[in-house]
């Protein structure tokens, strides 16, 4: 297959390099930014433009890799004669191409996905199309890039990303405020990591809420009050730690 990639952010540099890996051809890379075009262009072996370029229309699919808010921003600028056009948001509908061509879609990525990653992960995808013709030419792209791929249309794909958040975002962010506050209170945040790896790996063929444990989950009083004394110096944490608390004692 011939792609042509939107974009050269995060998603347009792992989505480049996996495409390449799996014996598919980048035949361009488009982005608002020359710069930015040229290094992802370099990196994949192919040509490279920003919107005032033409763009390469021996491609099959054209992946629109940008911000969810630029998705509709960028498609007048592309003239894309009718080709496959997927973008790869998990809050976007597919709709927003139908102004760009008879055929479009979503491949949508559900990893977290940064460009300075040196191997990439396992990464499934939830794919959807206007028809069913249409559905059956990506999901049989998906199928070449990963053995993990559903179909999945808008609401569902938005549910799942709703999802992904959660366990990914959010977990990160507490990982972030952990570390913050063990900076601030000079204690060693490297000593959790063996932790943060059990507590992940754990829920690999087990659902989460059989095996939660802490203060919380055992309703220990004593234990729940010398921590929020102790995080009284740091409200916000504290604030965080009550709402978590809270809905784990009462799921
Ligand atoms: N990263 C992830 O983990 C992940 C996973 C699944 C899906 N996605 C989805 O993939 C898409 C791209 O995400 P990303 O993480 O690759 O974002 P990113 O790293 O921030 O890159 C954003 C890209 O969009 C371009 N862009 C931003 N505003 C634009 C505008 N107004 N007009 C034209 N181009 C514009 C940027 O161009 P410049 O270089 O000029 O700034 C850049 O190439 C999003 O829809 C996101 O929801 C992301």
């Amino acid at each position: 297959m011939k792609v042509s990639i939107i974009g050269s952010g995060n998603v347009a540099t792992v989505m480049g390099r996996l495409i390449k890996q799996k014996n598919h051809e980048v035949v361009q890379v488009m982005s608002r930014n020359i710069q930015h075009a040229s290094v992802l262009g370099n990196e994949l072996g192919c040509n490279y433009c920003n919107f005032s370029g033409l763009a390469d229309v021996s491609a099959d699919i054209f992946l629109i890799a940008v911000s969810d808010y630029a998705i509709m921003d960028c498609l007048p600028q592309l003239q894309l004669q009718d080709k496959m056009v997927l973008h790869t948001a998990g809050s976007v509908s597919k709709d927003v191409l139908k102004v760009k061509s008879a055929s479009y879609g979503v491949l949508y990525p559900l990893q977290s996905l940064r460009r300075e990653m040196i191997a990439l992960p396992e990464i499934p995808f939830l794919v959807d199309a206007n028809t069913a013709e249409a559905t059956q030419f990506v999901l049989s792209f998906a199928k070449d890039l990963s053995p993990k791929v559903e179909i999945a249309g808008d609401e569902e794909r938005l549910k799942l990303h709703v999802a992904a958040v959660i366990v990914s975002n959010f977990t990160n962010h507490l990982y972030a405020i952990a570390e913050s506050y063990c900076i601030e209170e000079k204690v060693d945040f490297d000593i959790l990591k063996p932790l943060i790896e059990e507590t992940a790996l754990r829920i690999k063929n087990i659902s989460p809420a059989t095996v939660q444990t802490g203060p919380a989950v055992r309703k220990d009083i004593h234990t729940l009050d010398k921590h929020l004394r102790l995080l009284v110096n740091h409200p916000k944490l504290r604030t965080t730690y009550l709402r978590l608390t809270d809905s784990i004692m009462n799921p």
